[in-house]
């Protein structure tokens, strides 16, 4: 029977190795028995940003990029964006199971009853320039929430965690609404407990506005926060790993993970499609557009992802949930020259060999636009989504008995040891 071994020879020394395989990965530290000399660290695996890299054994979710499937927890996204809801889907990513309705109504009830933004915390969005970033406020304000939950500090401790866990789901929409209303210039809206979680986010920054909270609009974002609830270990869920590892409280690595997530290159592309769309005024720009991302002078965000060579699921989602959202707002002028630009992108060969196709940020502007939501909150309505998902990592990451402080090694290239010399000298 065939051994389930890599051998390796290392020629310098004409020494053999058999190092163990599970589950078609081999351990980085199993390479540090390869060794010249005995002295040496031993060998290590060079992996820049990780392409090649598993960090962590997780159950969360599945992503299989060649054939566009995306699952939390075993179930299709899918089928999770059609017939579930954003709580019960961060109760699924977080328990790790579907909860029955009694579980449910102790989530929703455990979530609400936890939703008191400390007062202080509505001086300091006060505080914020009515044109902050909105993700610029969203980070800093998560991180203040920890100054006011100091036990969060006790990680060990699951009753405290849950309670965490119920305060950050509860509260993150509610500090971005918050700071939403001030940039507006608007009074702040309370968290109502008797409107589901979509609708609680759009009535906090809407106000009861019977248009920006018509059911097809509620459902949409309630689609939009389940499609951006989680994704295996992208950059901000690494992130909230990284930080996770050296135990400080869970609102400290949220902040961190949300930090991630402001990148163009991330999160932030859905914000930065809607600009490069705004660009392309008319179809005789995308030419020209689509010939300055082929010299490599621009992106084509909103394309792209490091492990979807094929058309991300939850592109498919959010175009379907457009048709409903348009059906109230009117359909989105700059919806033309996205799909103008998708369907010549898709038929081009510099797309087509590089596997470049729309993700997950490229249609999702277009319908928070024509919810009537400004493009620089775009990335905090994917932190609302995400924040579930983060914190299934970082629960699943305290659990695991492998994990410890994450702390990498280098390959140094610097200088050898020299001496110092005086300024006069130098
Ligand atoms: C998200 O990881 C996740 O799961 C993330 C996410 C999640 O849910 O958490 O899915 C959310 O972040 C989606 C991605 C949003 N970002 C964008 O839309 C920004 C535009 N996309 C690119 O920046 C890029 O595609 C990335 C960052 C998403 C992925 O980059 P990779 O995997 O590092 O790919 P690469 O840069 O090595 O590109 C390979 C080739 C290069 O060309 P060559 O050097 O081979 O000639 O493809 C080209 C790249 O130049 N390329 C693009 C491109 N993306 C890659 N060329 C033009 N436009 C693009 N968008």
């Amino acid at each position: 029977m065939a051994k389930n071994t890599l051998t390796l020879i290392d020629n310098r020394v004409d020494k053999t190795y058999e190092i163990e395989i599970e589950s078609a990965t081999i351990r980085a530290k199993d390479l540090r028995q390869i060794k010249v000399t005995e002295d040496e660290f031993g060998m290590m695996s060079y992996d820049p940003s990780f392409e090649n890299t598993a960090s962590c054994k997780s159950g969360i979710t599945f992503i299989d990029g060649d054939k566009g499937i995306l699952r939390y927890r075993g179930y299709p996204i899918e089928q999770l964006a059609e017939s579930s809801n954003q709580l019960e889907v961060s109760k699924l990513l977080i328990d790790g199971e579907l909860p029955n309705e009694k579980e449910f109504r102790k989530w929703q009830l455990d979530i609400q009853s936890n939703n008191a933004v400390p007062e202080p915390i509505k001086d300091i969005i006060q505080a914020f320039p009515k044109n902050a970033h909105p993700m610029g406020t969203l980070i800093s304000l998560v991180a203040a929430l920890s100054t006011f939950y100091p036990e969060a500090k006790n990680i060990t401790n699951d009753k405290e965690n849950y309670l965490n866990i119920c305060r950050l789901i509860a509260q993150v929409p509610i500090l971005a609404a918050h700071f939403y209303r001030h940039s507006q210039n608007l009074t702040l809206i309370p968290p109502d407990n008797s409107l589901s979680y979509a609708e609680n986010l759009l009535n906090m920054m809407f106000d009861g506005d019977e248009k920006k909270l018509h059911p097809n609009i509620v459902d949409a974002m309630d689609k939009l926060l389940i499609l951006h609830a989680d994704h295996e270990q992208n950059c901000s869920a690494s992130v909230m790993r990284n930080v996770g590892s050296s135990e400080p409280d869970p609102y400290s690595s949220v902040s961190a993970a949300a930090s991630a997530l402001y990148g163009p290159l991330h999160g932030g592309a859905n914000e930065a499609v809607l600009e490069m769309l705004g660009d392309i005024q008319t179809a005789d720009d995308i030419r020209s557009f689509l010939d300055k991302v082929q010299n490599k002078e621009v992106k084509l965000m909103g394309f792209g992802h490091r492990v979807y060579k094929a058309y991300d699921p939850r592109a498919k989602c959010i175009k379907k949930a457009a048709d409903s959202v348009f059906a109230i707002t009117g359909t989105n002028p700059l919806l033309d020259i996205a799909l103008q630009l998708e369907s010549i992108a898709l038929s081009e060969e510099y797309f087509i060999a590089r596997n470049l196709y729309p993700n997950v940020d490229f249609y999702s502007g277009l319908i928070y636009q024509s919810m009537g939501i400004p493009t620089e909150m775009f990335t905090v309505l994917f932190a609302i989504g995400r924040t579930a998902g983060w914190l299934a990592q970082w629960k699943e990451l305290l659990s695991d008995d492998e994990q410890k402080i994450a702390r990498p090694r280098q390959i140094y290239t610097g200088y050898g040891s020299r001496n110092y010399i005086d300024v006069s000298k130098r």
